[in-house]
């Protein structure tokens, strides 16, 4: 199926400031359930690393340049990479009226945010449910489709998607996990649960109170590297555990509030790594963390980044020349 170019073109001009000025805009837009969720995902596949990517000459040396590590090939998993939005339920039908529309546009009007409000008022009408539930999911498949490309973008998505809690529900149970408002009571002594896939129930692992989530992490006995070769001990990957390697990058769904504020040199490690997309600077609790960095002071749901490496290495080498002189 030939998609129409001037669409195509209109989008492949965004650079990733022109996306986070757009992410600015429909955040707010965005239902609670999924205002952090879209955040991780665009954290997650910048279009940075795509570039970095397709302008590799020689794809193995930059892997071991940039020590990429992972699947960091969104047309690989276009369709699991949404699993942790509530939006994903919509996921068949928003790519379907993403192809459409960027079928029949010939001159896109308005800028990027413009377009996807009207691409989800659109969608929200024939799906009869609240914009709000399908602004970031919608905003997500425009990034995704700029991407992998229209061809990858438009394979049929056949997966059974259940469509049981409502998004209210969801932040219910959330809330409710996270201790209620005595939560802020257990202290010392309390055992937080770390949730890292809200889809399956044996999901989760137990951090002490104070205890880095990274360290909680390693403490679960199962077996996780036969899914991802990086998580040799526990679910989320990690190596140097002090905020050098960049390996144990996590999105916080929930919970973000019951870790520490985050401070300047984690802050800077993320600029560092290129997991910064969309962060303020004046965030004391955003949702993309390194988990050796923080404490767990309280229940979490995370996700766990698909890949690591560190994108800015010219800054990474000077750190670590003069960290050796
Ligand atoms: S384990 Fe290396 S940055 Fe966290």
């Amino acid at each position: 199926m030939v998609e129409n170019k001037s669409s195509d073109s209109f989008f492949v001009e965004l650079d990733d400031s022109s996306w986070s000025e757009a992410l600015d805009v429909l955040v707010p837009l965005i239902h609670p359930v999924d205002q952090d969720a879209t955040r991780i995902w665009f954290a997650f596949w910048p279009l940075h690393l795509l570039r970095i990517v397709q302008e590799s000459e020689n794809l193995d040396q930059m892997e071991q340049r940039l020590e990429l590590r992972g699947s960091f090939r969104l047309e690989e998993q276009l369709d699991s990479s949404v699993d942790f939005l509530f939006g994903s339920r919509y996921w068949s039908e928003v790519k379907e009226a993403v192809r459409s529309q960027a079928r029949s546009l010939t001159s896109p009007e308005g800028g990027l945010a413009d377009q996807i409000r009207a691409t989800t008022r659109a969608l929200a009408s024939s799906l009869q449910v609240p914009e709000s539930h399908l602004t970031g999911i919608t905003a997500v498949a425009w990034m995704a489709r700029r991407q992998v490309g229209p061809d990858v973008f438009s394979e049929s998505f056949a997966r059974p998607v259940p469509k049981r809690s409502s998004p209210d529900q969801i932040l219910k149970d959330r809330a409710k996990k996270r201790g209620g408002w005595l939560g802020f009571l257990r202290t010392v002594d309390a055992r937080h649960t770390v949730v890292f896939n809200e889809k399956e129930k044996r999901s989760f692992f137990k951090a002490i109170h104070g205890q880095d989530v990274s360290m909680a992490s390693a403490r679960d006995p199962r077996d996780f590297r036969s899914i991802d070769l990086r998580r040799t001990e526990g679910p989320i990957p990690f190596q140097c555990r002090t905020g050098t390697c960049g390996t144990c990058w996590i999105g916080v769904l929930s919970g973000k509030e019951n870790l520490n504020p985050i401070s300047e040199w984690e802050k800077d490690r993320l600029k560092v790594f290129g997991y910064d997309f969309g962060l303020s600077d004046g965030e004391t609790h955003p949702p993309i963390r390194l988990s050796c960095q923080v404490q767990c002071l309280g229940n979490l749901s995370v996700t766990v980044a698909p890949w690591n490496g560190i994108l800015n290495v010219q800054r990474f080498d000077v750190d670590r020349a003069a960290s050796e002189s």
